[in-house]
Formats: structure tokens, C-alpha cells, sequence
């Protein structure tokens, strides 16, 4: 399965924050934001990824990430021209995909929680060849989201972009995985009244082939997404709250990598290294520590 992080956007409701730089590389406590999707989209076990970014920012994010190869990663970059729609990441991103199944992930979604990466295993793996799944949680405000309706089975029955009038507070996350009919859905969508191509299109699509799954996440998960400086704020603080508590990170790819097995232990400490004038650098270096001491 290959992977999508879509890191363009305008980033309006940051400005001024966002008017020289994007807003998936944006702190959240100690690492840029996009490190939290990445690690979504490693834990799921993808490690070809393709970053879709503004034609302004593309530089920075490949200064950050590079080709991916330090992590055991294939990176591969590509610009927006223009916002034009979060389905078009696979209009962009068509030949990337091309005969894969794949998992489109948003640079500003935080995934945190208990049981989450043997979930997102489970879905990415060979059990779920065909169809669309996407993941659900509950939210306050669900006419900022797409929404998405059950039958009294539990079935989905209907999707629903920025409702009026939601019809559930089930709202649609940034995280959607896909077979390869993907591709053809999005070649074929016409943009909406805002302009864009709605990601709700494709999935009403596969919903009315009856070919989604919808993922509910309970409250044990926890899902952010950073649009505005107060979600960007309390998003730290849950990091930091976490982090200190635990005394480990979340949303960290080098460790990651390594506990996915995609980095050795000299691979490591060759990243740490680099970065001992930094708290991050020496939580890399005393995890491997601790890693060395349990293989030993
Ligand atoms: P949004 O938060 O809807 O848009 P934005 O990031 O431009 O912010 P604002 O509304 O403040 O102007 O986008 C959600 C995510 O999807 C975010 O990570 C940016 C990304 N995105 C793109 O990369 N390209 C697009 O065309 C759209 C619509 C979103």
C-alpha cells in the first residue's frame, strides 16, 4: 500500500503565522506537524509516500525530509498549483498510485490513541483488498466536517460535506484508505460549488457502489486537526501533557522506524547524533539505550 501525505493548503486561518511558510511545518510542541501524520501512515506499515505541498513550500519540506532513506522511507514530492481540493491529491498523485491501494492522509491531522496502529494494520492489510475505508469520530461542531449518517444496523447511509444541518456528530477524519479505483473516481469528479474536489464525492461514490467501510474511533482515540491557533495550541499541550507523563514521544518517525524495524540500531544513533543539542536528540539516544538493553 503507498501513502499520501496532502501538506498544501493556504493555511488562512494561521495567517500571519502561515504567510511565508505552510502550515504543516508548524510546531506542535517539539516536532513539525506533518511528523504526526507521517508516523500515522509508518504505524499503518506504508513507507511509500508521496507528499503533495505549494509549489512555495516544496523546498522546505524536502530540506526536512529528504528522500525518505534515513527512515528505511521512500519520499517522493509533488506541488499543488492551486487548493484545488483535497480529492485532487489523486488527480496529482495518479501515477504515484497507479494499480496500488492507498492510504491519503491530511498534513494537519493528529491521530493519538490505544489500539490505533493495530487498527490502521488491520485495515491497510490484505484482509480489505477492495472498497474504501474511512475513519469516524465524534465531534461538537460536525457542520465543519463531512459528515457521516448510520442505519440503525450501523451501516453508513449517507456522507455529507460541511452540512447545515448534520444529520450525526460523526465526522469524516483526514485519514481515508482506498483501492485503485480511486484513481478513475477522482479523474472523473467535477468541482463543487466552492471550487473544489470534495473528498466527500469519492467517498459518497463508494458508499453508493456499497463498497465503504466506515471506521468508528472512540473516545479512546484521540483526533485533532491544527487550522487555527487555538487547535494548533492545544494540540501542543496534549503532546507535552503526554510526553512528559510518559516520558515518550508520540509522532516521533525515528523511532518509529526503528521499532517498525525499517532503521537498524547504527542507523539510529547516527540520527541521534546529530542532534544531542536538542531534548528530541537525546530522547532518540536514551531510547536506543533502552531498546539495546532489552534485546540484550
Ligand atoms: P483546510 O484546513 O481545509 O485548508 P487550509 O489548510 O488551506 O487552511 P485554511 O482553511 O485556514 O485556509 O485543509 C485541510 C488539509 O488539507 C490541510 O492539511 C491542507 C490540505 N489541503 C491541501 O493540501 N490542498 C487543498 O486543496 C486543500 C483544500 C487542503
Amino acid at each position: 500500500m503507498k501513502g499520501i501525505i496532502l501538506a498544501g493548503g493556504t493555511g488562512t486561518r494561521l495567517h500571519p503565522m502561515t504567510s511565508v511558510t505552510s502550515k504543516q511545518l508548524m510546531p506542535v510542541y517539539d516536532k513539525p506537524l506533518i511528523y504526526y501524520p507521517l508516523t500515522t501512515l509508518m504505524l499503518a506499515g506504508i513507507r511509500e509516500i508521496l507528499i503533495i505541498t505549494t509549489p512555495r513550500d516544496q523546498a522546505a519540506f524536502q530540506a526536512l525530509l529528504g528522500d525518505g532513506n534515513a527512515l528505511g522511507l521512500s519520499f517522493s514530492y509533488l506541488a499543488q498549483p492551486t487548493p484545488g481540493g483535497i480529492a485532487q491529491a489523486y488527480v496529482l498523485g495518479s501515477d504515484f498510485v497507479a494499480g496500488h491501494r492507498s492510504a491519503l492522509i491530511l498534513g494537519d491531522n493528529l491521530f493519538h490513541g490505544d489500539g490505533l496502529p493495530e487498527r490502521l494494520r488491520k485495515v491497510s492489510g490484505a484482509a480489505c483488498e477492495s472498497g474504501a475505508t474511512v475513519f469516524a469520530h465524534q465531534v461538537a461542531d460536525p457542520e465543519r466536517y463531512g459528515v457521516v449518517a448510520f442505519d440503525a444496523a450501523g451501516r453508513a447511509r449517507s456522507i455529507e460535506e460541511k452540512p447545515t444541518r448534520p444529520r450525526s456528530n460523526w465526522a469524516v477524519t483526514g485519514l481515508y484508505l482506498y483501492d485503485t479505483q480511486v484513481v478513475d473516481i477522482a479523474a472523473d469528479l467535477t468541482p463543487s460549488s466552492r471550487g473544489e474536489l470534495e473528498i466527500s464525492d469519492i467517498n459518497r461514490i463508494y458508499l453508493e457502489r456499497g463498497q465503504l467501510a466506515v471506521e468508528r474511533l472512540d473516545r479512546g482515540v484521540v483526533w485533532l486537526d491544527t487550522g487555527t491557533p487555538e487547535s494548533l495550541l492545544e494540540a501542543a499541550i496534549l503532546v507535552r501533557t503526554i510526553e512528559q507523563r510518559q516520558g515518550m514521544k508520540i509522532g516521533c518517525p525515528e523511532e518509529v522506524a526503528h521499532q517498525m524495524g525499517y532503521i537498524d540500531d547504527a542507523a539510529l544513533e547516527a540520527i541521534a547524533s546529530r542532534m544531542v543539542g536538542s531534548d528530541y536528540g537525546r530522547y532518540l539516544a536514551r531510547y536506543l539505550d533502552t531498546a539495546r538493553f532489552a534485546q540484550a
